[in-house]
């Protein structure tokens, strides 16, 4: 019975993981093709690790006012991947 726990423990957490992965990697994905159709990501790039989620909500919602197509939801999970990302991110920064 405690291995059985031990292993749905271990299932759950391995789950958890890759969905917390493959989302931060779907936000990327995501920034890079919406994010590149005016300016280079290189804008972006410059600014990682300097601004909060909160700042680059912002950001992106200015980019929205001039043409981003970004509907709320994605503006959101961009913003929050923004926040989060390291200087240098792939596939955003080169
Ligand atoms: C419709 C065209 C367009 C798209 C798409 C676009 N941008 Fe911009 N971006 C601009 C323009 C124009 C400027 C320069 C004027 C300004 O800063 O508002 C700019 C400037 C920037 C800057 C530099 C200014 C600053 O605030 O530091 C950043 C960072 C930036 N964009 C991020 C983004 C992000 C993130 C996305 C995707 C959500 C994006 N952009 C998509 C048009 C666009």
């Amino acid at each position: 019975m405690k291995k059985l726990m031990i292993v749905v423990v271990c299932l759950y957490t391995g789950l958890l993981l890759a969905s917390l992965v493959f989302a931060d990697a779907g936000a990327a994905k995501l920034a890079a093709e919406r994010c590149s159709a005016c300016h280079s990501t290189d804008r972006i790039c410059a600014q990682l690790g300097s601004r909060t989620t909160e700042v680059w909500k912002q950001t992106v919602q200015r980019m929205v006012s001039r043409g981003a197509s970004l509907t709320d939801a994605e503006a959101r999970t961009v913003a929050e991947y923004l926040g989060t990302a390291k200087p240098g991110a792939k596939p955003l920064c080169q």
